[in-house]
């Protein structure tokens, strides 16, 4: 082992054997900081990453171990949480006060500090003070004040998508009423689990609205928009789709503002300037163009006496909208350059 590798990250991934697990492995992996990575899984425990995930086959990798989050803790430099929502709440507890200088998990659990706001969409929190102390990283309008975060939760996929496209006009005091945003996604969404909407023969061809009565990630959305907003009964509406893709989120939001702003371009532009994964694009992005990137591709218009703005923003859920913006959290965290690791394009076509 060079000096180099010695001072590498220990990296572990708990919950490893679902979709966001498998590509947080896909992008530590050959991540230039990360030295040792570590997996865990109750239903996969010794089988190899690449059985199970056959993208790694030839990466390298380990075999999966049984889950034990203290032992994993003790070990870590970075400790991710790739479990369904309510198991985080469950066993990020068990994690000793000195445990690892970075915890960053992929669930709803910790996303959200306004109890009202959690309980009206997930009903009682097991475990409220261990909220303290987690930051929402929606990392492409956090970035550098990240640095030196222990406790991150990430964002989720339809919540990145809105908060993207909503975030210029509620910073700039823009926003006029409640925005909706319509939203489509692919099945890889759901997770890896086989359900009847995932099922090929009812999905392939398909294209159905669900939880259209309140998506959960309004509430995360709300409380964003109020931080930005200081308008405290801040909220936006998600209207969620499924569509006959896998992978990738499109979202179009349509947003009344207070005064006329004929050039929303320019205010996404000035928003976005510097930011490595968020590009204004002068027409409407297409998903295919970020598929498999960490990249975030907008577009903003005006219509309706420029009184109404719609902005579309297209990412990967599994990417951008979760392991891909878990590892730029981690990088803007540790002080890395944020692009580490993560500097690949897109699948286009595919
Ligand atoms: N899929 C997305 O597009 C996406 C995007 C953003 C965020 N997220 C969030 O990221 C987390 C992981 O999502 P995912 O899509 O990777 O889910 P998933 O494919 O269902 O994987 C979750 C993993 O957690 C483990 N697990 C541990 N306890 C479990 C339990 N009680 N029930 C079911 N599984 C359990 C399972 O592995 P073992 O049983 O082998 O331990 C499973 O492989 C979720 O909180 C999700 O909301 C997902």
């Amino acid at each position: 082992m060079t000096g180099s590798e010695k001072t590498r990250l220990k990296v572990a991934v708990v919950g490893g054997s679902g979709y966001v697990g498998g590509e947080l492995l896909r992008l530590l992996l050959p991540h230039p900081a990360v030295g040792d990575v570590r997996a865990f899984s109750e239903s996969h425990a010794g089988e190899t990453w690449g059985g199970v995930h056959p993208s790694l086959a030839h990466l390298g990798g380990g075999k999966f171990e049984p889950p034990d989050t203290a032992g994993a803790a003790a070990w870590a430099d970075v400790l991710f949480f790739a479990l369904p929502h309510g198991r985080s709440q469950e066993v990020i507890p068990e994690i000793p006060p000195a445990g690892p200088p970075l915890v960053i998990d992929l669930a709803a659990d910790f996303r959200i500090h306004d109890q009202t706001l959690y309980s009206a969409y997930y009903g009682e929190h097991k475990a409220p003070s261990a909220l303290e102390g987690f930051v929402y990283g929606l990392a492409d309008v956090e970035g550098s004040r990240l640095r030196g975060k222990g406790r991150i939760a990430v964002p989720g996929c339809f919540a990145t998508a809105a908060l993207l496209a909503v975030h210029p006009l509620a910073a700039a005091g823009l926003l006029g009423e409640t925005p909706t945003v319509f939203a489509v996604t692919g099945s890889t969404g759901s997770g890896v689990k086989p359900k009847r909407t995932t099922h090929h023969p009812v999905r392939a061809h398909n294209f159905f609205g669900y939880s259209q009565g309140g998506h959960r990630h309004e509430a995360e959305a709300a409380e964003q928009i109020r931080r930005w907003s200081g308008e405290e009964d801040g909220a936006i509406r998600i209207l969620t789709h499924s569509a006959p893709i896998v992978r990738g989120i499109h979202a179009t939001l349509l947003a009344r503002v207070k005064e006329p702003l004929p050039d929303p371009g320019a205010l996404f532009r000035k928003a976005y300037e510097g930011r490595p994964f968020v590009t204004v694009m002068d027409s409407p992005p297409e998903l295919a163009a970020v598929v498999g990137s960490n990249h975030a591709h907008l577009h903003a218009l005006s219509r309706e006496g420029d009184r109404v703005v719609v902005v579309d923003c297209a990412e990967d859920n599994l990417v951008k909208g979760a392991a891909g913006q878990a590892v730029q959290v981690m990088n803007l965290a540790l002080g890395h350059e944020e692009t580490l690791g993560l500097g690949f394009g897109g699948l286009y076509p595919c």
